[in-house]
């Protein structure tokens, strides 16, 4: 019988490859494929008959599940409205990030509202976790800690006590007796997870697990538990800003585009309910290559500062350096610039970055980059009450954002007097707004920087 399980496993995605490759096919991560002792599964014969199993239709009426809210609005929101009993979600993010002090914290808003938490550590003793929940000002919320990383020995506590919530800290540090690898091998967390996401569907309880991002590809990754999971959330934030940022990338029982957004201050993460006036607050005079976009971020409007920087390159192949954008996309941009309006960015350094560490995904964003890249360029300020927001086709035509009517409210809201946007956009009552359409980035270099 041909040998079923893959000698190499990739440990940022999984994959499996016959044999060593400097660099994984699947994901195309560097030096993540390591060898594992294989799984041992022959496979039995299928010789005995397995039973029936109970089958029925769409019809039935099915309740929403209910939710139990952990009161931290934006986890709420995130998870869709709270915890859904007998889901499984991970929490993944780089070491150090904030991943403990949040699911901490969560834990103790949960205990505080009468459910029965569990947090259970692999990473540190149960003193530690006291000390930090001393700091975080949580000592008389009712969790019970447990530092442990077996596994068995931590399934059968669980069903002993019967949890409405039990945080596991983190998959990597947990190992089943029952495979052969080290713990953090992809089989091992694999093999952990999949324990963890059974006993949550069997006995109603909602597991949250903590998956550390991984750089050096000697631990598996969140990535390989994703699939197994009903939703799963990334804690992200730049290092040297206080902001950090929750965001939904799967979730089997609400949208998976929100964010919450939290700062890390001195006694743990607070939240931050209007994240818009928060990456704002740093914005001074006009200046030129600063641009304010209005974005949405789920069912929220948020809005950032982008900032440019154009200089003339001393180097064969000019700089390009972004932060919180694709940097796909910024070139795909300065290619429209160039092919469609005769700009040319090839003997300059461009440096392109969003304010406050947030990143941005919308193609929405493409009109204030091109002109913040502009702005930068041409050197000319654009008014700082303004916001831009839409997306630029490789035609160098302006397509209209969704949500148009939300962003431009809160723009409103935030003190912003006008706003350029897409021709076919349908800005609605604009609150007050003066506004104006652009059809393509032609049009639109032409009427903010002169013609040309
Ligand atoms: P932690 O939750 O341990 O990160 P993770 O579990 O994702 O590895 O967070 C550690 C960082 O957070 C650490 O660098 C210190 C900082 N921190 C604060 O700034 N304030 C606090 O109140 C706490 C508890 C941590
Ligand atoms: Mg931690």
């Amino acid at each position: 019988m041909a040998r079923s399980s893959p000698a190499f496993t990739c440990t940022a995605c999984g994959a499996a490859h016959g044999k060593w490759a400097g660099r994984c096919d699947a994901c195309g991560a560097w030096n993540s494929v390591h060898e594992e002792a294989p799984l041992s599964t022959a496979p039995k014969s299928l010789g005995a008959r397995g039973r029936t199993i109970a089958l029925s239709d769409l019809s039935a009426k099915e309740a929403p599940p209910p939710r139990a809210p952990s009161g931290m609005e934006e986890l709420d929101r995130v998870l869709g409205g709270g915890l859904v009993p007998a889901s499984a979600i991970l929490v993944g993010g780089d070491p150090g990030i904030g991943k403990s002090t949040l699911l901490l914290q969560a834990a103790a808003s949960f205990a505080r509202a009468g459910r029965k938490s569990l947090y259970i550590s692999g990473e540190e003793a149960a003193a530690q976790i006291r000390m930090r929940a001393q700091r975080l000002g949580l000592s008389d919320a009712p969790v019970i800690l447990g530092a442990e990383t077996n596994l068995r020995d931590i399934l059968t506590t669980l069903d002993a006590e019967r949890p409405a919530l039990a945080v596991i800290d983190s998959i990597q540090t947990m190992w089943l007796d029952s495979v052969e690898s080290a713990p953090g091998s992809v089989s091992q967390v694999r093999a952990a997870a999949h324990e963890l996401v059974t006993f949550a569907k069997r006995r109603g309880v909602a597991v949250i697990l903590v998956g550390h991002v991984t750089k050096d590809g000697q631990i598996a990754g969140p990535r390989v538990v994703e699939h197994m999971v009903d939703t799963v959330l990334y804690f992200e934030g730049e290092r040297g800003h206080q902001f950090r940022i929750l965001r939904a990338v799967k979730n089997r029982f609400g949208p998976a585009d929100e964010i919450g957004v939290f700062e890390m201050t001195g006694d743990g993460l607070a939240q931050v309910t209007n994240p818009s006036a928060l990456f704002l607050s740093d914005r001074d005079r006009p200046a030129p290559g600063s641009v304010v976009f209005a974005g949405m971020e789920g069912s929220r409007p948020v809005l950032t500062e982008i900032q440019a920087l154009v200089a003339p390159s001393t180097l064969g192949t000019p700089r390009r350096t972004v932060v919180g954008v694709d940097s796909g996309r910024l070139s795909t941009i300065l290619a429209v610039l160039e092919a469609r309006c005769g700009i040319p960015f090839a003997e300059q350094d461009v440096f392109l970055n969003v304010a406050g560490g947030m990143r941005i995904g919308e193609p929405a964003a493409d009109l204030a980059i091109a002109g913040a890249l502009l702005s930068a360029r041409e050197d000319v300020a654009i008014p700082p009450d303004m916001v831009l927001f839409g997306e630029i086709s490789l035609s160098g035509a302006l397509r209209p954002a969704s949500q148009t009517e939300n962003r431009l409210k809160e723009a409103s809201k935030l003190g912003f007097s006008q706003a350029t946007l897409p021709s076919r956009s349908k800005p609605g009552p604009a609150e007050g707004m003066r506004i104006r359409q652009m059809p393509d980035l032609a049009a639109f270099v032409g009427e903010m920087f002169g013609p040309r």
